[in-house]
């Protein structure tokens, strides 16, 4: 059961058949686009949704707002040192522009960046740095108990390849890739081929607390270690880290570079003053650092973890019995299911994974996130058909602390619905689209008429 009592509430809202018709249209059947006062169960995302505890509410409250050496910063810095053994510290507003800061003061043009999977964010920030992108995901549909880790043949490979290899990124847990932990073999093993070489290994760390507890789950080796040991024992093996901590932070914004090369630390405070304010609040009000600071002491409690952990397999479970191919073994932090499987029908350009996610909604107003060819695949130069992405995934992420299981037993019910009328379901098409990360703000027309649901 969850590890807390509720002690402050909010209503959700239930919008009615033809008010989801109508909002879906005019949001260009994009979900992103969706009021949220249109939307019933929100597992849009996991990222600075979570629910705040009393402590850190409280912490809120003590929050020093100097704008430069605020006390608010001092016990920000001593629980990231703590926790990663990192000496340089820098708060930054969100994930995103950490990856900014670090991958523009880290990569040169013609250098290249290797990861099992660098997250949609990331890869824009090394790509607008100048650098390719390479990515090298273990298994690509992960039923492994380690499905985060990185091809370590692969990465040899490119080692021994042409090309400057600047920097290895491990996205813990890997979220484009199931949420699928990273193990302390793999990643030693990544540090033992990159140190001789001079590569900077990074973890993009915002999910660092699930991914230690699934370690203690998944490796029978590290099953008697503590949360703590367990990511500090994986920050021992980083040279630095990134990430966003509108997850694990437990708190509704903020983001970290933590590293030990003071003279990158340096480079990378010079560019944060350009663009986030001054390095000792990073674009954070000392309230968010604040709540913050508690969070990430209250994120490594094995009891609240087993609990995240234990809700994504039981709600995996459930979306299974309502008919739905979902991916096993689970991570924490979402469930995500094979679109493509659900519906054979409907080929990558017709965005499966969009169709599915939009049936929900106007099933039951319940917002989940595509992560197929919308988001990971792309248009073709030429103007042809999409290239599609490697799988046609939806993702159910789970907002900590949020959610109880009867919202997500009606979610489940809801997906027993679309399920039962999978066949009958049609794909989308592209009318506007941005250059870059098109998904958030992409135009879409329906290939076929909608489907009705009950109520
Ligand atoms: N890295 C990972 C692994 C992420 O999942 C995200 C965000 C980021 C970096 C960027 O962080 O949003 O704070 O700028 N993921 C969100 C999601 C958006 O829904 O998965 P940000």
């Amino acid at each position: 059961m969850e590890p807390f009592r509720i002690k402050s509430v909010e209503p959700i809202p239930f919008p009615t058949a033809a008010q989801r018709r109508n909002s879906l249209a005019q949001a260009g059947f994009n979900l992103f686009r969706v009021p949220a006062r249109q939307v019933t169960v929100d597992l849009l995302t996991d990222s600075g949704t979570a629910a705040m505890s009393a402590a850190q509410w409280s912490a809120v409250f003590s929050g020093d707002e100097s704008y430069a050496g605020a006390r608010s910063y001092e016990g920000f810095e001593a629980v990231v040192r703590e926790l990663t053994g990192m000496p340089e510290v820098i708060p930054v507003h969100q994930g995103r522009a950490a990856e900014r800061i670090l991958f523009g003061a880290l990569l040169r043009p013609g250098e290249i960046s290797v990861a099992n999977t660098h997250f949609d964010t990331t890869a824009a920030s090394v790509t607008a740095a100048g650098a390719p992108c390479v990515d090298l995901p273990c298994c690509v549909d992960s039923t492994d108990e380690f499905g985060g880790n990185i091809d370590l043949e692969g990465l040899e490979r490119v080692l021994r390849g042409p090309e400057r290899v600047r920097c290895v990124v491990l996205t813990v847990t890997d979220n484009a890739g199931g949420g699928q932990p990273v193990s302390p073999a793999n990643l030693a093993e990544v540090r033992r081929l990159c140190a001789p070489r001079g590569i900077t290994v990074l973890l993009d760390a915002s999910r660092f607390a699930e991914n230690a507890y699934l370690v203690t789950r998944r490796d029978p080796e590290w099953a008697r270690t503590s949360i703590p040991d367990v990511v500090r024992a994986m920050f021992d093996l980083a040279d630095g880290c990134f990430a966003s901590l509108k997850k694990d932070g437990l708190a509704n914004t903020g983001g970290l570079i933590a590293l030990r090369d003071t003279a990158l630390a340096r480079d990378c405070r010079d560019r944060l003053i350009e663009v986030e304010g001054f390095p000792t609040y990073g674009g954070l009000a000392g309230r968010d650092l604040e709540a913050l600071t508690q969070g990430l002491r209250e994120v490594v409690d094995p009891r609240y973890l087993e609990y995240r952990a234990e809700s994504a397999s039981w709600f995996a479970g459930q979306l299974e019995a309502a008919g739905f191919p979902v991916l096993r073994p689970t991570g924490c932090h979402a469930v995500y299911v094979d679109a493509a499987a659900l519906l054979p029908h409907i080929p990558a350009a017709e965005l499966p994974a969009t169709a599915l996610a939009n049936a929900l909604y106007l099933a039951g107003a319940v917002r989940v996130t595509d992560l197929g060819t919308l988001v990971f695949g792309g248009p073709d130069p030429e103007g042809g058909p999409d290239r599609p992405a490697p799988r046609e995934w939806v993702r159910f992420a789970l907002p900590r602390r949020v959610y109880t299981r009867n919202h997500l037993e009606y979610v489940a019910g809801i997906a027993a619905q679309v399920a039962a009328k999978a066949t009958a379901l049609s794909g989308y098409r592209i009318l506007e689209q941005a250059r870059t990360l098109r998904h958030f703000t992409a135009v879409l027309a329906p290939l076929g008429e909608p489907v009705p649901f009950e109520h």
